[in-house]
């Protein structure tokens, strides 16, 4: 089971909601479900509007760090993926700083997922 912990001027504090264990929700569907106000447009990848910054409790558990093409794309137009963090995610598996909440699913990984509010403006 994944703990999220959300995090955000929005929320009064941090919210911790788990995702059960097998479920294949994105970060923006359980925030959805939980009525945690992250930012979105389109859903599928295209927009930025839903991008968070995500940290994981235990460096040694990244299970979730699959970049779709699209996911990548978008993240490097908006200047918030380098060239460095696409080679440390597909040689090395260590995630980078930023996704998009409507293509990332946490598995087993503990996670705190920020962002601001604004669209596209983790
Ligand atoms: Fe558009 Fe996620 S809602 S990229």
């Amino acid at each position: 089971m994944a703990k999220v912990t959300f995090s955000s001027p929005l929320l009064h504090g941090e919210k911790t909601v788990y995702a059960v264990a097998g479920d294949t929700k994105t970060i923006l569907a359980l925030a959805e479900e939980h009525k945690i106000p992250i930012p979105f447009e389109c859903k599928d990848g295209n927009c930025g509007s839903c991008l968070i910054e995500v940290t994981y409790a235990d460096p040694t558990e990244k299970n979730g760090i699959h970049l779709t093409e699209k996911e990548k794309s978008r993240l490097k137009e908006l200047g918030k993926l380098t060239a460095q963090e696409i080679e440390d995610a597909e040689v090395r598996d260590m995630p980078p700083k930023h996704r998009l909440a409507c293509q990332f699913i946490a598995r087993d990984e503990d996670v705190t997922v920020s962002f601001t509010g604004e669209p596209g403006g983790a």
